[in-house]
């Protein structure tokens, strides 16, 4: 109940300068705990309230500061009002503090934080998130790894900030690769092995290796290749220089835009493999659609775009006979986007512009959220900018939120890395790590405890800088027990189950909660007066980063309240309102790590 102590502050604070405790709440954070104790819990800068309004500017700021602390009442709740470096610092009454929190968290647990005064703004209307958008056909490389636990984040996080969430997937399920595929298929396919070995299948027929299917196989290479597979990717080899193969593909995928069907029925069976195999890897990160669309959906609906942009005059055809929109602030085409090939076929922002119109018809979203790497800034820019000359004044209310590369993401199989042979990893590393630990022997399912924490593990190591940095990947640093890792996020929250299951038979009330004074337990309770604020800010940005760093900070601080405030052997008193504090911590540190798309285990 952050709210109840800034609604105090702001109070007073309002007796004494000329705005309205509303106004005032917003400008009243808390104060981080650090490493050395701070006595103050709330704090207000005098600069910020010169900004609002709420101070006419008068002179010295420090001078000022003083003299607006000096005017400040205590009550029964704000005890000190000391004056900083042009921050006025309040201290709460520490046992109110203990009962407020502790009371509110106890009654209603999942609503700590996100039902805030401070977050009340950003309640109601609809959110479509679109992430993950995977190639079918294609690769699905790191890029879509993390556009997939980035976007599950921002969907969460809306969500639990009370917005209806739409979450879409919009694979890149239309275009050339699907004449290559196709092409192949009709030279080495088989319906037969497409039913029993689909996947496999698909890889033996492709004529490029690169891009294929064969990774969302638990296989990889080096099984297809023990499989007897060396002739196909020899044939294939051969065929690559093929020029025939170039024109096969373009005609296969000529017969595909026009909807030819047989050609159309071979399109859908990839598909549906594929996306079949897909949700069961999402299954698995513990993520899910609500829709999943793609851009062969909207080929159709191009027409109805450029007949649209024609009628605005914003296509302009050029000599190549390609069909452009100027971009250009000038009008001078220094800038401009192309929408139509001389061919009259569309391009990929074409169909982006018509998924975008469908969406807002079919949705009717307030925002909408795209998630991609930072390589398809540039797209993003020009998509909005066209839908907004368009007149669509909703395009302001869409965002892409961009994200760096992943450096050496490789497994023990080698370079190469494929999305399941990631997880593999993740999972066989923690067993092995787990083994080595007393307690992991007698988990009940230990290889989905360390699926669990090895994909927090992931998440974590994802999260922690910004999102727009590129970073490098590194197993042995991202499995550590120790340091800011998921697998830390992991033992903290398994070891409150523990401390809490050790002792569910002692029945415990939050009613006396005075043995929380020390100094331990304080810094535990001013860092949950934080959590609002630090959702907001990550509501603010979409960067996780603030709220991994809270949660890291929240194991920190129980992990020395647990090394010092025992339960076992306590006074009857201490030990209750112990368990209360650690109850407490164990369902914020749990909801922190839903929201960041972590699911919690129990034991570990
Ligand atoms: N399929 C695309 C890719 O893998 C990402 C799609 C992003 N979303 C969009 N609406 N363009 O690069």
């Amino acid at each position: 109940m952050a709210c109840f102590f800034r609604r105090s502050v702001a109070l007073q604070l309002s007796k004494v300068v000329g705005v309205s405790e509303d106004a005032l709440i917003p400008l009243i954070s808390a104060v981080p705990v650090s490493k050395k104790q701070t006595t103050s819990d709330l704090r207000v800068s005098v600069n910020s309230l010169l900004q609002r309004g709420a101070v006419p500017p008068d002179g010295d700021l420090q001078t000022q500061t003083q003299a607006l602390a000096n005017q400040i009442k205590r009550d029964a709740v704000v005890e000190e009002v000391v004056a900083g470096r042009g921050v006025i610092h309040f201290r709460l009454n520490r046992l109110i503090l203990a009962q407020k929190l502790l009371e509110q968290l106890h009654s209603e647990p999942d609503g700590f934080g996100v039902k805030s005064d401070l977050l009340r703004h950003l309640q109601g209307g609809r959110t479509l998130v679109e992430f993950s958008s995977p190639n079918i056909a294609k690769k699905f490389h790191a890029g879509h790894l993390r556009s997939t636990i980035i976007g599950n984040f921002i969907a969460n996080l809306k969500k639990a900030l009370g917005k209806d969430v739409i979450r879409v997937n919009y694979l890149g399920d239309w275009g050339m690769q699907f004449g290559l595929l196709g092409a192949g298929f009709e030279r080495f396919g088989s319906q037969e092995k497409l039913k029993t070995r689909p996947l496999e299948h698909l890889f033996e027929v492709r004529p490029y290796r690169d891009v294929c299917v064969f990774h969302l196989l638990s296989l990889s290479l080096v099984d297809l290749f023990s499989l007897g597979l060396q002739v196909y990717v020899q044939v294939n080899r051969e065929v690559e220089s093929d020029e025939s193969v170039r024109s096969a593909a373009a005609e296969f995928y000529r017969r595909l835009v026009q909807r030819e069907d047989q050609a159309l029925e071979l399109w859908r069976q990839f598909r549906e493999i594929t996306v079949d195999e897909y949700k069961r890897i999402y299954q698995r990160l513990g993520v899910d659609f609500d829709h999943y669309s793609g851009e062969s959906f909207h080929d159709g609906q191009t027409q109805n775009v450029l007949e649209e942009l024609k009628t605005k005059r914003l296509l302009k055809t050029t000599e190549k006979g390609t069909g452009v929109v100027d971009l250009s602030a000038m009008g001078d085409m220094s800038s401009y986007a192309t929408l139509v090939r001389s061919d009259g076929t569309s391009l990929y922002i074409t169909r982006d512009i018509a998924a975008a119109l469908d969406r807002k018809q079919r949705f009717g979203f307030d925002e909408m959220i795209y998630v991609t790497d930072k390589s398809q800034s540039v797209h993003f820019q020009q998509l909005f900018h066209i839908l907004s000359a368009m007149g669509h004044e909703w395009a302001e209310r869409c965002h892409h939120v961009a994200f760096g590369l992943v450096q050496g993401m490789s497994t023990r199989r080698g370079e190469v890395v494929f999305l399941e042979d990631v997880l593999e990893e993740a999972r066989s590393r923690m067993i092995n790590n787990m083994r080595q630990s007393r307690t992991s022997k007698v988990l009940e399912e230990p290889e989905l405890t360390a699926e669990r924490v090895g994909i927090s593990a992931l998440i974590i190591q994802d999260f922690k800088g910004p999102l727009i940095s590129d970073y490098k990947f590194d197993w042995d640093k991202v499995l550590q027990s120790q340091g800011d890792t998921g697998v830390f996020l992991q033992y903290t929250h398994a070891r409150l189950c523990s401390l809490l299951r050790r002792h569910a038979s002692e029945s415990y009330s939050c009613r006396d909660v005075s043995p929380l004074t020390d100094s331990r337990s304080v810094s535990v309770l001013q860092h949950l007066l934080r959590y609002d604020e630090v959702l907001l800010q990550s509501a603010n940005d979409l960067q996780p980063r603030h709220l991994v760093n809270f949660l890291m900070t929240l194991s920190h601080l129980v992990a020395s309240a647990h090394r010092e405030l025992p339960v076992k052997g306590s006074p009857a008193a201490a030990a209750q309102a112990r368990l209360c504090l650690f109850s407490a911590v164990r369902s914020v540190l749990a909801n922190g790590m839903r929201i960041l798309g972590i699911t919690p285990v129990d034991k570990m």
